[in-house]
């Protein structure tokens, strides 16, 4: 392939829906087409997007419900953030560096500990839900001195792709069963009394095998579902 064949951004944002389908087919998933386009998604493109409302490229306004995606729940190009993240640029400021301390880390970290309830001493900013799913495990895993080794979740959850949050995941869209954490078991959603008594089911044994806890109504034993 020569580098003229590639697109550039001015190319991309006037490719019409049809070669952005085709593109997605050929290069992202097959199957997210055909899934999204079934459900008469996918049909058209963004022209723009303002807080709670999208505009088509043929021009119809559509009020968005979703909000953003997951947490970040501020609408479309929110203006005090679209203002900071261009202040920033046009100071030519960096983000992080393994080499110097960042004053908004220190800043912001200062404002959640101020905000959230207790005296939170450790801020942790990871890239992604996944990523702050497996963080969370990991300190339950250490503030325990590794001597716990079963972790609970619903049924029916979401808690990241990736192979450690995608065990943790509970969805019925999974169609792999990757190897995932050791000592899952699952317990219906809502469901607080198939819990069982406190401190849960019992651990699995070495090797992360299921076993039969102290549950009052079994729990299914998940050897890992991160699915798509
Ligand atoms: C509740 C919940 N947990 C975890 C995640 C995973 O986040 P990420 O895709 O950033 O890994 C999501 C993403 O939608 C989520 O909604």
């Amino acid at each position: 392939m020569d580098v003229s064949d590639l697109i550039g951004v001015e190319e991309c944002e006037s490719l019409p829906v049809k070669q952005v389908q085709d593109l997605y087919r050929r290069y992202v998933s097959r199957s997210q087409v055909n899934l999204m386009t079934t459900f008469g998604f996918g049909r058209e493109l963004v022209e723009r997007a303002e807080g709670a409302h999208i505009w088509t490229r043929d021009g119809r306004r559509i009020l968005d419900v979703t909000g953003g995606v997951g947490v970040l729940n501020h609408g479309h190009n929110h203006p005090r953030i679209v203002a900071a993240r261009r202040r920033f640029a046009e100071r030519g400021r960096m983000e992080v560096h393994k080499a110097f301390f960042s004053p908004y880390v220190a800043a912001l970290s200062h404002n959640v500990a101020a905000l959230l309830p207790g005296d939170l001493n450790i801020s942790y900013f990871p890239n992604s839900g996944a990523e702050a799913n497996e963080g969370a495990v990991k300190m339950a895993y250490k503030y325990h001195g590794g001597r716990r080794g079963t972790i609970l979740r619903a049924d029916i959850s979401f808690h990241g792709k990736t192979l450690g949050a995608g065990s943790l995941t509970g969805s019925s869209e999974n169609s792999f069963r990757f190897p995932g954490l050791p000592g899952i078991v699952v317990y219906p959603y809502g469901d607080v009394a198939a819990v069982g008594a406190p401190g849960g089911p019992a651990p699995p044994p070495p090797g992360g095998g299921p076993r039969q806890g102290a549950t009052r109504r079994p729990v299914t034993p998940c050897s890992g579902a991160a699915g798509w």
